[in-house]
């Protein structure tokens, strides 16, 4: 996750319980309070998963912010993208990227994710997964 992502995450709350967090940031020095890795760039982030951290990993989760997802939505590696589709308007300031048809397709269902609309607290909602195309 970037910097901002971490410390937008309530103190109570990190790191994410049973995840390795990994933090991206250009300027930090070390891994902010509380984080295991600090990573200056998406490939370290990589490349350290895939040597130090493999024994200890199955599967590699980037939860933002908007400039790490444009960053991994045009790699070429193919990913998955989980989606929660929120059926109301709120004023926002941070985005993801446009989702290219071209490049992601929906997947009809996939095991694990409920299909259909979804309501918390009167909010409703629908979980969408992509998968990038070859
Ligand atoms: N709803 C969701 O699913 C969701 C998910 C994630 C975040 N969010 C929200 O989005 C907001 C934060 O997102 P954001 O886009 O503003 O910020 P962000 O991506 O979380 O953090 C940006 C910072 O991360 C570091 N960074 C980003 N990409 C990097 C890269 N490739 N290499 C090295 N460092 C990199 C840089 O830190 P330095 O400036 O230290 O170099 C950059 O300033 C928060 O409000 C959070 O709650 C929502």
């Amino acid at each position: 996750m970037g910097r901002k992502t971490w410390f937008s995450i309530p103190e109570k709350n990190r790191p994410l319980r049973n995840r390795i967090n990994i933090v991206l940031s250009r300027q930090l020095k070390a891994p902010p309070a509380g984080s295991h890795h600090l990573a200056a760039d998406f490939s370290s982030a990589l490349r350290m998963i895939d040597t130090q951290l493999s024994q200890q990993t199955d599967q590699v989760w980037v939860i933002g912010g908007s400039s790490l997802y444009k960053e991994l939505m045009e790699t070429k590696s193919i990913i998955r993208l989980f989606v929660t589709q929120i059926h109301q308007q709120f004023e926002c300031d941070t985005f993801i990227p446009e989702i290219c048809p071209e490049k992601y397709s929906l997947l009809p269902d996939f095991p694990g994710v409920p299909r259909g609309v979804q309501e918390e607290h009167g909010i409703q909602y629908t979980f969408e997964v992509y998968q990038s195309i070859e």
